[in-house]
């Protein structure tokens, strides 16, 4: 196995590292055990004084793991020891040139890319459909959003991945745009000609920021699709928690080349985390990290076998399919992460949100997310045979529930809002800072937004601050909501009401 040779700027900490080790795991489990009376957050001192009902959940151990930047635990901020190591044998394993480990979700590590490359006024190309947190990275940096529309199956009601072509039109029109955003996979699992992208981004000498969130598990397994670093991206920025091993939260950002830099992500990091990082959430990482360079092929290739399994039998219930590859490539869909499962269950005269209700409470078994036609599910190396033999046996009962056919009505499409246009018209900083009035919704029609209403799970903004309030949107909304679908971002999520730009 090769051996990661520290860069340390300090040379008498200069070691030799290799993918079995875990330093930040061996040096918080010499702080746990090290007998000392402890003068320091946190207030439970390593457990002595936590509170009953938590240490009844969590056992003790777990709190003498809690500790803070201690001497022997290095610093986030200013990475030297263990967390640098940590984070140099997880740049190898994931294939970048450098990383930093991230304990606010890949929600910071895309505010940080945005950040890094965007000041205010600066153009962004990004994809419509993308994460609330790209948004916040908007308001936060001042970048004004080039939107650019996802290829949209209206079949299925699915928006996949933006085009190279429609990236190459965006850049021709806009030439001064400092970066472009792409989701690769979307939540979906599908993803997009990302190779392409790079090539066309880079010409314009402009980096490519991934939204990896949903495709960590990329790198350790040939059959998944190819991860975003070797496909090109400048940088990348990773879930490790939401489809590898690591703690809620946990998340990675890679980079690579010369295009962004690595000093500026550094302070951008600082603007969006915490100074007291949870080490029970950089453990995490270190954890999962070992674990796939360790085993991450032969985990990874029976989740594989099992994703491959249900696919199959659940597609041959009546009433449901399974997204899969289409037969004829778009280049919006080259590629579909199969541990991602999307079932259709529509043809049971059944929402996505209704779907979820009764697999949940009455069959035991929990979707990722639901939306009107559709139920998602992510399967990973922690899933066992008997979960997938429970999935198919809940859709099997469902299939067989024979549900009264519903009232076929056309329902109003994630197209049907999004493929009018840009309809930004101030940028998300501007309204985001600009007073706003709180409005009965139906009052806010062609109003500018000032806050994001955002189905969650997805977490895709329906409307964000900037964007005209369009009709559409409004019915969307509605749609989804009076269908069982939950909204969030906006301080009224009844949607009785909606904050709109005050002028
Ligand atoms: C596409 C996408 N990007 C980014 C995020 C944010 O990730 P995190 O939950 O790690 O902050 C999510 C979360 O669901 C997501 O779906």
């Amino acid at each position: 196995m090769k051996l990661v040779i520290r860069r340390s700027p300090l040379p008498f900490l200069s070691v030799m590292l290799n993918q079995n080790q875990t330093p930040l795991i061996d040096a918080l489990k010499a702080c746990a055990t090290r007998p000392h009376a402890p003068f320091y957050t946190p207030g439970h001192k390593r457990g002595q004084g936590i509170a009953q009902p938590l240490a009844d959940l969590l056992g003790k151990a777990v709190f003498g793991a809690d500790l803070t930047e201690l001497a022997d635990l290095d610093n986030l901020f200013a990475p030297q020891g263990v967390i640098q190591q940590a984070q140099e044998l997880a740049a190898e394993a994931f294939g970048a040139a450098q990383t930093w480990f991230l304990i606010n979700g890949s929600t910071c590590g895309i505010e940080a890319a945005i950040l890094a490359t965007c000041g205010t006024g600066d153009k962004i190309i990004l994809p419509r459909n993308v994460h609330s947190s790209a948004i916040a990275g908007l308001i936060l940096s001042g970048a004004i959003p080039i939107f650019v529309n996802p290829e949209y199956d209206a079949v299925l009601d699915i928006a996949h991945s933006i085009t190279p072509t429609a990236v190459k039109s965006a850049l021709q029109q806009h030439p001064d745009v400092k970066a472009v955003m792409i989701v690769y996979p979307t939540y979906y699992g599908v993803c997009g000609d990302v190779e392409a992208i790079a090539q066309i981004t880079h010409q314009y000498n402009i980096p490519l920021l991934v939204d990896e969130a949903h495709g960590s598990h990329f790198a350790f397994y040939p059959d998944l699709p190819t991860p975003g670093l070797a496909a090109g991206a400048d940088l990348t920025v990773q879930s490790i928690h939401k489809t590898l091993g690591a703690m809620t939260q946990a998340s990675i950002l890679h980079l690579q080349g010369n295009r962004i830099d690595g000093d500026r992500i550094s302070k951008a990091l600082q603007l969006v985390q915490s100074t007291s990082p949870s080490y029970l959430l950089l453990a995490s990482l270190d954890a999962a990290r070992q674990q796939m360079a360790l085993y991450g092929k032969q985990l990874l290739s029976r989740t594989l076998q099992l994703a491959d399994a249900a696919r199959t039998r659940i597609s041959q219930i009546k009433g449901l399919s399974v997204l899969d590859i289409p037969q004829v490539k778009s280049p919006g869909f080259v590629a579909l992460d199969k541990t991602r499962l999307t079932v259709t269950v529509s043809g049971l005269g059944l929402t996505g949100f209704t779907a979820e209700e009764i697999l949940d409470e009455k069959l035991g078994v929990t979707a990722e997310f639901s939306s009107l036609q559709h139920l998602t599910f992510i399967l990973s190396h922690g899933n066992t045979p008997a979960d997938i033999e429970k999935l198919v046996q809940a859709f099997t009962t469902l299939s067989q529930m024979n549900p009264p056919p519903q009232e076929k009505k056309r329902l109003i499409l994630w197209d049907d809002i999004f493929m009018l246009g840009n309809s930004v018209q101030i940028s998300p900083r501007e309204a985001f800072f600009t007073p706003t009035e709180t409005l009965p919704l139906e009052e806010t029609r062609d109003r500018i937004c000032g806050e994001i209403v955002c189905p969650y799970p997805p977490g895709i903004p329906v409307l964000m601050p900037g964007e005209v309030v369009t009709t559409q949107a409004l019915e969307y909304l509605r749609q989804i909501q009076t269908m069982g679908g939950f909204i969030s971002g906006c301080a009224d999520t009844s949607l009785q009401t909606l904050k709109v730009v005050k002028f």
